[in-house]
């Protein structure tokens, strides 16, 4: 096969993957390890549903939304369907709503998503509705945030769960993990370990903190505006921060487009403050953006890629060269871009879920900041690394960044939606 058949084929494949985890308003991230929707699967999928049906693409964030919390929090999971393959199911987390869902949030690209969805809209109604909806919704989120995450204002959000950055058991999370308490845990059997091998998953130890932290949540009913200063586990995210920085800007744009001059206004107030406050995250030693221990107060020696995601933002030039720089030199060290922490640190582990592996959907958010920023020749490399980690290895969760192996689960939704995003951007 010449590379356009190659690319064509791998398209098709895609389509399969988004259409077999389809479940007519929302998608699961794959059938059995991930039976319900999550948040930021959702809304990186809806940008590779919009290839296919547009329709389709605004109702996956649309079901997202209609889960929006009555103080504005957007939930990491919403529990559609009950089944017993996942661990901690609805019983556990115990929010009180009537379809279930988790009581912690994930990595707002929600902003992000809509802006792209309508840009690219060719229903140029159904997006001026959508997305009025939509944005109104969005914006309540991005300020429960900072009225919730950020109580001191400081421009900063801090994650009170290592699962609320979409990067679970990153090296990142390691210190102020181990200050969570385990006394009191309730028994428990996990179930990602019946679907993955326990070598590409997160430790017991790591676990039973994760657990732990949920039943503290919840004995202290679920009010958001007493679990930031009562979590032993709060870690500002440079990557989350960015994401959220980028989505602020986005919805500020997608605001003054559709007239909406408030939204837009305090939305790029935001963007600011945050890109401002971010600087404060930056590691002269190690060149990148670190994440800061808020318990501990000291920045984490930790060079994931937590702090290359911000090149998502609009960071100043020096910073985002340096991002690329720094991405350039991962890839002496890896054979496939872009590791989720640095192979020549001790903790890097190839195939343990956030320890090492690369991550499509890391790789997507990657590239987009460094085209704006105007790396073309590393967003290239990127693009076709992770183009030949799917050749090589299916649609896997995630992949061992020297052999490309796949990982974690297969048949993944997201890891399709991305590979139909660089195809077309190649194309
Ligand atoms: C894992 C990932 C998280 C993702 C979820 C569903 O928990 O760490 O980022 O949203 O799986 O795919």
């Amino acid at each position: 096969m010449n590379s356009n058949n190659v690319q064509q084929s791998m398209y098709e494949r895609a389509v399969e993957v988004l259409r077999v985890n389809d479940r007519g308003h929302y998608t699961v991230p794959t059938s059995g390890l991930y039976p319900f929707q999550w948040n930021w699967d959702s809304c990186l999928v809806s940008i590779g549903q919009q290839h296919i049906d547009e329709a389709r693409a605004w109702a996956e964030m649309k079901t997202l939304f209609e889960h929006q919390w009555d103080d504005g929090m957007v939930p990491h999971i919403v529990f559609h369907e009950m089944d017993d393959g996942y661990f901690p199911g609805p019983e556990v987390w115990s929010t009180g709503r009537k379809i279930p869902t988790t009581g912690i949030t994930q990595p707002p690209v929600a902003g992000f998503a809509a802006l792209r969805l309508f840009d690219r809209a060719k229903d140029t109604e159904l997006a001026n509705k959508e997305a009025a909806e939509l944005l109104v919704k969005i914006d309540r989120w991005h300020e429960w945030f900072y009225a919730n995450r950020d109580p001191h204002g400081t421009g900063l959000v801090a994650l009170i769960h290592p699962w609320e950055s979409g990067r679970d058991n990153s090296v990142d999370w390691d210190i102020a993990l181990d200050r969570v308490p385990t006394e009191g845990l309730e028994p428990y059997q996990r179930r990602d370990l019946q679907h993955a091998s326990a070598d590409h998953r997160p430790t017991a130890a790591q676990y039973d903190r994760y657990i732990w932290l949920v039943q503290h949540f919840r004995s202290l009913g679920w009010d958001n505006s007493v679990l930031h200063d009562a979590s032993p586990f709060k870690v500002v995210d440079p990557g989350f921060n960015a994401i959220l920085i980028r989505s602020c800007a986005d919805i500020a744009e997608l605001a003054s487009r559709l007239g909406r001059e408030d939204i837009a206004q305090r939305n790029k107030e935001r963007a600011a403050f945050g890109l401002n406050a971010l600087e404060t995250l930056w590691s002269n030693s190690l060149q990148q953006y670190l994440c800061y221990d808020r318990e501990g107060r000291e920045l984490v020696d930790s060079a994931s890629v937590g702090g290359l995601i911000p090149v998502i933002a609009a960071l100043p030039e020096n910073r985002s060269a340096a991002v690329a720089q720094r991405i350039d030199e991962l890839s002496k060290s890896a054979k496939y871009l872009v590791p989720s922490h640095d192979p020549t640190d001790e903790r890097y582990d190839s195939k343990r879920y956030w320890r090492g592996p690369s991550w499509l959907i890391v790789n997507y958010l990657i590239a987009d900041g460094l085209r704006r920023a105007g790396h073309i020749e590393l967003v290239q490399r990127i693009e076709s690394s992770s183009l030949e980690l799917i050749n090589q290895s299916g649609f896997a969760e995630y992949y061992d960044p020297n052999t490309g192996e796949p990982c974690g689960g297969s048949t993944f939704t997201w890891t399709a939606a991305m590979v139909m995003e660089f195809i077309s951007n190649a194309a």
